[in-house]
Formats: C-alpha cells, structure tokens, sequence
C-alpha cells in the first residue's frame, strides 16, 4: 500500500489517484450517496461513494473500525470542503464493536476517569494527537539545544537504595530480599556525573513519587528532565541556561508545529530574556499587600502560587519568572546554603505554577554531611553519594523540570492527566 495521510489529500492534485488507511469516524449512508470520514494520526478527510456496490458495502460499516480506501482526489462540493476522495475500493481491516464504552463524536462529554478507563479509544482524536506530537516536539528542542551546547544524555538507575527528595513520597520494593526503592528523580546521580568528570549532564527519564493527595499537577509516576553542570559561579548560571533553552523550545514550536498548536487553539507567546527574579521573601510581601499572610520560612501553597503568578503578570508582562533564594528550611539537604536561613534555590514558574526547581549544590564533604543530619537523615544512606565529594567535586547546579507539567501549562491543558499517555495517580494502575 502506498499510504497517504489525510492531510496529503489536502495538497495532492485533484484527479490524482490515492490510498488511505484509518479508523471510519463518521459514517452516513443515504440511499444514492455515502460518507466516510476517515481519520489518521495526521487529521481526517472524507471519503464518498456514490457507486451501488460500494455504498452496499458500507452498510454494515461500524463506527471506528479500520478501513482501507483507494480513490481519486477531488474537490468538495461544499465551499470549505477543500478535497475529498471520491471510493473506487474500500476494505475493513479490523471490525470494531458496535457498542463504544465512550462517546467518539466529540459531543456527549465523556468525565476525565471514564475516558482515561478507556484511552485508547479516548486518545483517538485529532486534539490528542497534537498534544503528543507536541509533547514529542518538545522533548526533541530541549535535546536539540542541550546537544548544541555540549551536554551529554545520561541514564541513571531507576532502582536506588535511598531516596533525594524526603521519605514521604518513597515507593519501596523488595529487591531481592532488601529494601529498595523507585527513584524520585536522578538528583544524586547526576551529581556523581560531574564528580566522575562529565561536566554537563542530562536525562530525560521517569521519576516515582506516593504523593497522597490528588491534585491536578502532581502524578505518582511523572517524567522529570535533570539537567546538572559543573564549574559555574553560582545559581545565576543555571537560570541562564533555563530562560536561553525555554525560549528556544516556544520559539521551535512556533516555526515547526503551527499545525498542532493551531488544532488544539493555542496561540504561543515567547517570553523575553530574562526572565524576572523574585525572591521568596518579596514573593512573600507581594502576597502580604493581598492580604496573603505566609508565615516566613512557610512553603508557598498551590493556591498562593497561582495568585502570585498573576500579580507578576499584571507587574512584569510575562508568565514566565523565577522564586529565588529559598529558606534552606523547605529545600532538600543537597542544596547549597546561602546565609544561615536561606539558599541557593530557585523555582522556575510558568503560569503560576513550579515548572522546575534548581539551584547551586553544597560540594563541600563537611558541610554536606552536616546538612544530611540537619535534615534528619542517616548519613550511612548516603554513603556512596556521600564519599564522591571526598575526592574532588566541582562547585555544580542544575534543576530539575516535569515534562508533564511543562506540556500542561504551554498547553493550557486543565489536568496534568492530559499530557500523560497512561497517567498514574493513587486510584490508578492501569490501563
Ligand atoms: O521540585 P522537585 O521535587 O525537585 C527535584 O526533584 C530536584 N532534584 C530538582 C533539582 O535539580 N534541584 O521536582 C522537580 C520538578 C517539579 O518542579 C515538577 O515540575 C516535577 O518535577 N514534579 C512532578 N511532576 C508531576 N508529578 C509529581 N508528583 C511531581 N513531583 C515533581
Ligand atoms: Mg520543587
């Protein structure tokens, strides 16, 4: 078979003979005609039949089973019609059931649990294919830019024996015979990257957290890009490379992908470098002036994260902008210092919501050791980790950003659930 997809058909030339495989979305048969919409990976174009046999053939056609076409290109009678295919052959490939479990017309709205119950079905939609072509899109700029700028991909282990980022979110697991763990992100293998002499490194990979609560931006099960480098002057450094390789990715999208953006509605604006910085504590007076109180060293919540995105909108014109200089009190151990209550910490905002969290590292094997246990963790579980900075480790930073919620908020999308094939969360395990 000599495939094309609907979207060819909009660009051949009429008369022009064509084949087509795909899933039959709207079916009408009447009487002397019959219409098939047929749609692929790449949009969905009309098929008509206006021959006896082929329009008998059509009658026990089911909604969304496979089908095959071969016809020839020609004009719609309808005015935005463009191109149809008017069948010279038609085959089902594959019957589908005639009972759906979801509705497939776009027009009886099916709740998110029951269509993500059913995703296969659910994610056979023009829309949904724009969301992973760009999630996919997206994951190729930020590998395209860090290759251009000498970073190395790296793969950590998935299966580590303590966890980086607080024992309340660890998923435990035997292995073979000894308690393990699914990694919460790639934080400490990247580190001893750079200790080994890698400089810059990074991975886009799967990151594993029991978060209990539900919310819309938080998945038991997420894909989390590290990024680490070694031999900066401080944090500054790393938000550099945040802003550069975030403008890069909008502004990719923008050139190569107009059609999936404009499928989905979404008009993309590129932020300009740089990016605002806005330390936690004049976060925290910004709020306050709302009648906001966050008692100093308390963690910005969710609610107070949106907000204070929209105040920064409304004084600096972007949506795009930086929390620095974190009391040391809410960031994890492997953090570096800044004074006695604060630190090296930032989070990358976008939309009023944490996009990536970063900062400069503590190399220094004392004072590291000393933050374990200020933390209230056992040294001895970090010992391997631990031992790196004894033997000569660059000063280093990076940051740490969830795809799936970067792919959410450039999106516009209301549920993180959205930007994830086959989300996890704690009522879900499959499919
Ligand atoms: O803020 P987090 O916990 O930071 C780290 O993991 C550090 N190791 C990063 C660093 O290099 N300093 O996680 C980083 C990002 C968050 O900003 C968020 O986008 C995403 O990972 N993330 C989650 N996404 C979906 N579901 C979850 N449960 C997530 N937890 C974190
Ligand atoms: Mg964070």
């Amino acid at each position: 078979m000599n495939r094309s997809y609907s979207k060819d058909i909009q660009k051949a030339k009429v008369g022009s003979a064509v084949e087509l495989a795909g899933w039959a979305a709207v079916i009408k048969v009447l009487g002397k005609i019959a219409f098939v919409k047929l749609r692929d990976r790449e949009g969905e174009v009309q098929l008509v039949a206006s021959n006896k046999k082929l329009i008998n053939s059509l009658k026990d056609l089911t909604h969304e089973s496979v089908i095959y076409a071969k016809g020839k290109v020609r004009q719609s009678k309808l005015k935005s019609g463009g191109n149809e295919v008017e069948l010279q052959k038609f085959e089902v490939l594959s019957k589908a059931d005639a009972n759906l479990p979801i509705d497939m017309s776009g027009k009886i709205p099916t709740d998110l649990s029951k269509r993500l119950n059913w995703r296969v079905l659910d994610l056979r939609s023009s829309k949904k294919y724009a969301i992973f072509k760009l999630r996919s899109a997206m994951n190729y700029y930020i590998r395209e830019y860090l290759q251009q700028n000498n970073f190395i991909e790296m793969q950590t282990p998935k299966i580590v024996g303590s966890g980086a980022e607080g024992g309340a979110t660890l998923f435990s697991l035997d292995y073979y015979g000894k308690k393990a763990y699914l990694s919460q992100s790639q934080q400490l293998y990247k580190q001893m990257l750079l200790a080994a002499g890698l400089d810059k490194v990074y991975e886009i990979g799967p990151a594993f957290r029991a978060e209990k609560s539900h919310t819309m931006r938080h998945l038991a099960e997420f894909t989390q890009f590290d990024f680490e480098m070694a031999f900066l002057k401080d944090e500054n450094n790393i938000m550099k490379i945040i802003e550069d390789m975030f403008v890069f990715v909008l502004k990719k999208l923008n050139a190569h992908n107009k059609y999936e953006l404009e499928t989905l509605g979404i008009n993309l604006n590129v932020p300009k470098v740089p990016f605002p910085k806005v330390t936690y504590e004049s976060a925290l007076k910004l709020l306050a002036k709302e009648g906001i109180k966050i008692k100093k060293g308390d963690d910005i919540g969710t609610e107070d994260e949106k907000k204070l995105g929209d105040l920064i909108e409304k004084k600096y014109k972007t949506k795009a902008y930086f929390i620095t200089k974190f009391p040391f009190g809410i960031k994890p151990f492997y953090i570096m210092k800044d004074g006695k209550t604060y630190s090296k910490a930032f989070d990358f905002e976008y939309n009023g919501e944490e996009l990536a969290s970063g900062g400069q590292r503590e190399h220094n094997y004392e004072k590291l050791a000393s933050q374990i246990k200020e933390k209230g963790l056992n040294v001895k579980d970090f010992e391997d980790y631990l031992n790196t900075f004894k033997f000569g480790t660059p000063a280093h930073g990076g940051f740490g950003l969830g795809i799936d919620r970067m792919v959410k908020n450039i999106l516009n999308l209301d549920n993180i659930r959205e930007a994830v094939l086959f989300p996890r969360d704690p009522e879900r395990l499959s499919p």
